[in-house]
């Protein structure tokens, strides 16, 4: 068929991002202006500064991933954007730029589900193999996605509490550590010579399911109870015995998902995908179980606009568009 130029715009959550993809492989550009800095001394993404911030540089993100791209406006196909989940007020922004352009354009508009673009970021650096399982873990999800065919997703297994990145910035967040805490949560890992030994959450014997509260929990105990007797606390250790805990869960799970469903890649995906120590576990048991692991480099695993043109060439090519009064979906389903 005919070549597919995507632009693509991706603001749910604190990433302002642009991003032009064709055919759902190549990209073209894919500008992301972090507002990381801004939400740091705060601790934790603020959702109402997000909003500010994404309408202050949208335009700006849109212009430059166009330009970059050299396609000029009217070879575009169609405008893709995330339509949820992520924070209402930062979706909205996307969103909107997203209608105007595809109203004067007069190009297709694609609603895109942010996860299938986590798990598309993929599809840019290599060739997927239906059945697969993809491992979205990120701030704000942690998922086991089996994805059947091209686009048919089925969750087969999702976190009851917490995110999984939401663990570590909790846990670096009591250990005193900048956010967002994983990438110091897995430098003391690195660094320690022993690990606190911590509950790995299981949950019932077939469940894909994940769990991190309790894990955070008895983090916390041992910190406070460090406090408490006025020891000092081997912060180095706590974090190994933390990422540990974490990692074995995650690549059993994993693991024991590719078997059931009879999959034979495994797609890591969401900003956690770089955590060294997850990356050598699954990288090890996968080598051992015959499974082809598929991790896409840092900056696209972390959120960026390609991916979410990546997911919207699929509907592209099925001629599935969204129409001009589709709602940004803070909780939007797969
Ligand atoms: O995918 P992402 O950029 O944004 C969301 O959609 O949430 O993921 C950000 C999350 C944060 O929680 C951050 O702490 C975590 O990914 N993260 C890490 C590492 N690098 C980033 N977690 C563990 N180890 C890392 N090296
Ligand atoms: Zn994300």
């Amino acid at each position: 068929g005919e070549a597919s130029y995507i632009l693509a715009i991706e603001t749910s959550c604190d990433e302002t991002s642009a991003a032009v993809v064709q055919d759902g492989k190549t990209i073209l550009s894919n500008v992301v202006s972090s507002q990381v800095e801004v939400h740091r001394r705060f601790g934790g993404v603020v959702p109402e500064i997000a909003s500010r911030k994404h309408v202050e540089i949208i335009t700006l993100m849109i212009e430059q991933a166009i330009a970059e791209s050299g396609i000029p406006m009217n070879r575009l196909s169609a405008v893709a954007v995330t339509q949820g989940p992520g924070l209402v007020g930062a979706l909205l922004v996307g969103v909107v730029a997203a209608k105007a352009l595809a109203m004067a354009l007069r190009i297709p508009l694609i609603g895109t589900h942010h996860i299938a673009g986590h798990i598309y970021a993929n599809q840019l650096v290599h060739d997927i193999v239906y059945p697969c399982m993809a491992l979205v873990a990120s701030g704000g999800h942690t998922e086991l996605v089996l994805l059947e065919s091209e686009g048919k997703f089925r969750v087969v297994g999702q976190t009851r509490d917490d995110a999984v990145g939401e663990a570590y910035d909790k846990v670096a967040r009591s250990l005193h550590l900048p956010y967002p805490g994983g990438p110091h949560i897995d430098k003391l890992a690195a660094e320690a010579e022993e690990a606190v030994p911590l509950p790995r959450a299981w949950l019932e014997a077939d469940s894909f399911d994940f769990s991190f509260s309790g894990l955070k929990s008895a983090v916390l105990a041992v910190i406070n109870q460090a406090n408490m007797k006025g020891e000092e606390l081997n912060q180095a250790a706590l974090a190994r015995g933390f990422q540990e805990s974490v990692v074995e869960v995650l690549t059993e799970k994993a693991v024991r998902a590719l078997r059931v469903y009879e999959a034979k890649q495994l797609l890591l995906c969401g900003g956690v995908a770089a955590n060294r120590g997850l990356r050598a576990a699954l990288a090890e048991r996968c080598g051992h179980e015959g499974i082809e692991l598929l991790v896409p480099p840092l900056s696209l695993c972390t959120d960026n606009a390609a991916m979410i043109g990546a997911a919207a060439h699929l509907k592209w090519a099925r001629g599935e568009f969204t129409e001009l009064d589709m709602k940004a979906e803070p909780s939007f389903s797969l």
